[in-house]
């Protein structure tokens, strides 16, 4: 399962990466909005501090206007998948890119025939909002494996990029279900580390070391 971090916090996503965390970036207009810098530039740095795919969202919702700029977020660097939002004029720019050669990820998806149009249209990354759906009592995870049933029956090869995660069961339940990747909130990676048992286990071997015959 691939890591990405979600997050356009420049420090985060160093902290992070240093310890190996991370296989790639997702961003958003609310994610760059909140690190109040302009968003090429974001965008640029966070791809000379990361190797993998890095999602640069578009602004704009007709499709002339996603095509063109698409096209200047991918010039940007070539690990820049350009994110497009769920709509009718966003599938048919996916189309689009998938015959240019340029990666896509389909974001704001919410029902597993969404997911699927996502596949048919050649998107390369889908991303289904699971903490959302939780908070509109509907369970997120349960998106997760019927999208993975879809794809897996008729073998597409669009990645599951399970995203809105606010917890770290979203994340076991991820990776039991096989999803091709998570991008996880840089306070939700800590808190995969902590286990109490580690911290009284390691309490007691410190102890110990004391005791050892010199
Ligand atoms: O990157 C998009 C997604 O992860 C947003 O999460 O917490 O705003 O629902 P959230």
């Amino acid at each position: 399962m691939k890591f990405f971090i979600d997050t356009a916090d420049i420090q985060e996503i160093r902290h992070a990466n240093e310890r190996g965390w991370v296989d790639g970036v997702t961003t958003n207009p609310s994610l760059v909005a909140k690190v109040g810098r302009p968003m090429r530039e974001v965008i640029k740095e966070i791809c000379q501090t990361v190797s993998g795919p890095v999602s640069a969202e578009v602004l704009s919702t007709a499709k002339d206007d996603m095509y063109k700029e698409g096209m200047e977020l991918a010039k940007i660097h070539d690990n820049v998948v350009v994110k497009i939002p769920m709509t009718e004029d966003g599938l048919v720019v996916v189309k689009k890119f998938k015959a240019e050669g340029i990666r896509t990820n389909v974001t704001l998806v919410f029902s597993p025939l969404q997911a699927l149009l996502v596949a048919k249209a050649g998107g390369t990354m889908v991303s289904p909002f699971v903490g959302r759906l939780d908070d509109i009592s509907t369970p997120g995870m349960d998106l997760i494996h019927q999208i993975k049933t879809i794809y897996d029956n008729y073998d597409f090869s669009t990645e599951i990029l399970v995203a809105s995660i606010r917890h770290n069961v979203h994340i076991l339940e991820s990776a039991m279900m096989g999803a091709d990747i998570v991008t996880v909130p840089f306070k939700v990676m800590q808190n995969m580390i902590p286990h109490p048992l580690t911290d009284k286990g390691l309490d007691i071997f410190l102890k110990d070391a004391q005791k050892i015959v010199k």
